[in-house]
């Protein structure tokens, strides 16, 4: 029997979990920074470093307490090494490294990214009905857009990437421009079903050189213009008054403040982010021999209209989301990812470094 330890302090979640025998979660803890974070609209990295500070210890002790075990019960420590805020990072990273130090066993260092695809390939396992490779990974979150070839488990080519913003960002800057806060993400996915997705058009320039990397940034430039044209200030005002007054406003209170042309915009430009997702995933397919499965995942993969338009049908693929609570930053897919490191003897010496560029590929 092995048991994983893992610890994320990336970006704004402070996560521990303990995994055994690959798939088998016994714990899971996250403490999410929001609510610190939600009147900056966005995360300020001193902040995170000290909130990480504040909750890794308690957040690794619920997630040993959950599990029934002691330190002396595990097997190998895991964190997250990189990418990442180098502050949030460091936290992790080095209580991690006290664990390894004090009780001998080995450490692990994970790549946040192959986090992410660990949580799809863990879930796909409990299901039974594991991911298939090759496979394509799209990875779409607030900090990342990445789109990988796997060509199997842990050998990875990287095929485009976001030039700019990242897809999340995308939302998150879309959101606190139109005075919904932060994350945007979740709160633009609910109004976007009573808009009209094709009421605004906008269009997304094809890219120069490599066809299947991203950019998100003339879109977020297009909603600023929207906005400035429309004569907005009077209820995005009231918006952020509503989320002064409650810091999570209901669907029903949200759209009491969100006209039908606000609703339209919104789902407008969900609509075109899932298609610019979409379409490079289709050019993905079409360049990668005998791809079989595609996996997308990171926290914009919550999305329920691209979870609604990326089908087998749309791909002509299998297509892998995580469930909810595994698309955002957790601890289980790092000690996921950690696993196939555990076996092949991949450990990391105690001057590992936190890497906020840290690559997969
Ligand atoms: O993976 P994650 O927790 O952190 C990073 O590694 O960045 O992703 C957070 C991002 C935020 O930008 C948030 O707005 C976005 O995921 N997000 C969503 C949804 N839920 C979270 N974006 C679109 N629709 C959602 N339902
Ligand atoms: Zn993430």
């Amino acid at each position: 029997m092995t048991r994983i330890l893992a610890i994320e302090s990336s970006c704004d979640e402070t996560a521990a979990a303990v995994i055994e025998d690959e798939t088998r979660v016994l714990s899971s803890v996250v403490a999410s920074q929001f609510s610190v974070h939600g009147k900056f609209g966005g995360v300020v990295p001193e902040l995170a470093s000290r909130e990480h500070l504040r909750a890794v210890v308690p957040v690794v002790r619920e997630a040993l307490e959950l599990a029934g075990l002691r330190f002396g019960d595990l097997d190998a420590v895991a964190a997250t090494s990189g990418p990442g805020l180098a502050g949030s990072l460091l936290v992790g990273l080095t209580y991690a490294k006290a664990i390894a130090f004090a009780t001998g066993m080995p450490l692990i260092a994970v790549n946040h990214i192959e986090g992410h695809i660990h949580a799809v390939i863990l879930e796909a396992c409990q299901r039974g009905n594991p991911v298939v490779f090759p496979a394509l990974a799209l990875i779409v979150s607030g900090g990342h857009t990445h789109l990988f070839e796997a060509r199997a488990e842990g050998s990875y080519r990287l095929l485009g990437k976001t030039r700019d913003d990242a897809a999340g960002e995308a939302f998150d800057k879309a959101a606190k421009l139109l005075g919904f806060g932060y994350p945007g993400g979740p709160v633009i996915d609910r109004i976007a079903p009573y808009g009209d997705p094709r009421a605004v058009r906008f269009t997304i320039a094809h890219m120069k050189g490599n066809k299947l990397d991203f950019s998100f940034s003339g879109l977020k430039t297009a909603v600023v213009r929207w906005v400035e044209s429309h004569d907005m200030a009077e209820e995005i005002e009231i918006r952020k008054r509503l989320l002064r007054e409650k810091p999570a406003p209901s669907l029903k209170e949200w759209l009491e403040v969100t006209p039908q042309r606000t609703r339209d915009l919104v789902a407008s430009f969900q609509y075109t982010i899932v298609e610019e997702l979409l379409r490079h995933a289709a050019g993905a397919v079409e360049r990668v021999d005998d791809v079989r499965s595609l996996i997308i995942s990171g926290g914009v993969a919550c999305n329920s209209g691209l979870r609604a338009a990326a089908t087998q049908a749309s791909v002509g693929l299998p297509v892998f989301f995580p469930t909810a609570a595994l698309s955002t930053d957790n601890a289980v897919m790092i000690a996921a990812a950690a696993f196939p490191k555990f076996r092949r003897g991949e450990f990391a010496p105690f001057t590992a470094a936190a890497e906020p560029n840290l690559a997969l590929a």
